[in-house]
């Protein structure tokens, strides 16, 4: 603590990128305009069951008519990056063949304005909205042919924007998209298989690594990579029973994918038990996994907790997600249960002793919190109090400040989400934003964490 009573702001190296992230369907609206074709996200949030969200879905926060405002925003924040995600069905509405050019107007519009103001665009090409008429027509990635398909889509978009955008992720949790898709179906498309769940894994690294040739090939200069989410994986209580089923699930969630990208190969630990599951791999396709990138994005929020349980099939494992066993792994009285700050280091570490230490950006981390928004007279939104969530930036960042004293190549930060968006299938009711938003009005403010941010940047010494 300085005499302030402020917390010491941590320092990163020059050139850090300090940014915000969103997601095509999280925040853009206009579903269903200017020759947009309907993604596999349209067509499950307009399943009934989801019908108090139908707003959230169609019209997100409306960036597709507006992004000047949030443009705006971004510069008071200080932001020198922006991590953003493409509409393949905006871009191409049946997934293949002809494009809207409307589409790409959009986008390169967007690309032209951040970079006038000096931000940097980070665009992920695939963040799990499928055009529905080509999931339609392969199985979405079930089938081989999506690998195929993505990487076409992905150089159509280079080929419009890769004279401006240097930075490419080429998919955005595949691991998430696998689970939530394909085997718990609490996502689009909804599917429930376990052998779904690896043949949509496998087809979307080996689109990724089709991907990557594409982009090099057309844009030699660019810098390209994947987002993975990532969870260090702790035992629920520390037994030898649980310590295994904690290193079991970290080669589920985790190494299967850092094995495939870095060593070109899924863990045999993990085929020994999952074997009826493995998807057909032909030859050729780990080498194609692992071409080259040129960093790692990590998606971190927090860890997850596993025990030994025989009764589940071929598992033998459960794992909880963000619920930790008691106190031993809350690290702040403040943010309570659930966040887990040192995790980040913890992988930051991991990626710099295990797989060769490659630059990586933090391209989400943030949370929902607890807020008070306070009004004018005229109703209008003058502050927004969210102690916890700038607590747990700080944290966070702490942490990933010692990791690069440690030698982690971390080269930079992206606060999830810039603004309050469309939470998949949770709606609006989800606010994880830098900035608040009005849903009924579409009016803005800036919250205190955003503040901390702010000053943050600005404290940075250049
Ligand atoms: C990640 C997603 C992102 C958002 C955050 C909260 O898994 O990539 O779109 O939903 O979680």
């Amino acid at each position: 603590m300085n005499p302030e009573g402020m917390t010491s702001l941590p320092q990163f190296p020059e050139g850090f990128l300090f940014g915000a992230a969103t997601a095509a369907f999280q925040i853009e609206g206009g579903w269903n305009e200017d020759g947009k074709g309907p993604s596999t996200w349209d067509t499950f949030m307009h399943r009934p069951r989801y019908a108090q969200h139908q707003r959230a879905a169609e019209v997100a926060v409306d960036t597709y008519h507006d992004f000047q405002t949030d443009l705006g925003l971004m510069v008071e924040l200080g932001l020198n990056a922006y991590r953003f995600s493409l509409s393949w069905s905006r871009i191409l509405p049946e997934g293949r063949g002809t494009t809207n050019s409307r589409g790409l107007e959009y986008y390169s519009g967007l690309v032209d304005a951040l970079l006038e103001r000096g931000i940097t665009p980070f665009i992920t090409i695939y963040h799990w909205d499928m055009p529905q008429a080509l999931a339609d027509l392969c199985g979405g990635f079930i089938g081989r042919d999506a690998a195929i398909y993505y990487a076409d889509y992905a150089e159509v978009v280079v080929r419009h924007l890769g004279d401006r955008v240097k930075h490419w992720i080429t998919l955005n949790e595949p691991w998430e998209h696998a689970m939530f898709g394909h085997f718990l179906g609490e996502h689009a498309p909804g599917k429930r298989s376990p052998w779904a769940y690896f043949r949509v894994a496998h087809h979307e690294l080996l689109g990724h690594g089709l991907a990557v040739e594409r982009i090099r090939s057309l844009a030699p200069d660019a810098q390209v990579g994947i987002t993975l989410s990532q969870f260090p994986v702790y035992p629920m209580q520390d037994t030898a029973r649980n310590r295994a089923a904690a290193r079991f699930a970290d080669l589920f969630v985790n190494r299967f994918y850092l094995d495939a990208l870095y060593r070109g190969v899924y863990p045999d630990d993990l085929w020994r038990r999952l074997w009826p599951f493995k998807p057909p791999i032909r030859s050729g396709d780990m080498d194609i996994i692992a071409r080259p990138t040129n960093f790692l994005g990590v998606n971190y929020y927090s860890p997850m907790f596993a025990y030994h349980d025989w009764r589940i099939p071929f598992f033998q494992a459960w794992i909880e997600r963000q619920t930790p066993p008691g106190p031993a792994y809350i690290e702040d009285e403040l943010l309570g249960p659930g966040p887990y700050p040192s995790g980040l280091h913890e992988l930051a570490i991991r990626y710099r002793d295990e797989y060769g230490n490659p630059p990586v950006y933090i391209t989400e981390n943030g949370t929902k919190a607890d807020e008070q928004v306070k009004r004018d007279a005229a109703g209008r939104i003058m502050e927004v109090h969210d102690p916890y969530r700038q607590r747990y930036l700080e944290l966070y960042l702490d942490q990933l400040a010692r990791a690069i004293g440690d030698g982690a190549d971390i080269r930079g930060y992206f606060v999830w989400s810039l603004m309050d968006l469309n939470e998949w299938t949770s709606g609006y009711t989800y606010p994880m934003g830098l900035i608040h938003v009005d849903h009924a009005s579409q009016e803005r403010a800036i919250k205190d964490s955003g503040y901390w941010y702010r000053d943050l940047i600005r404290s940075q010494a250049r």
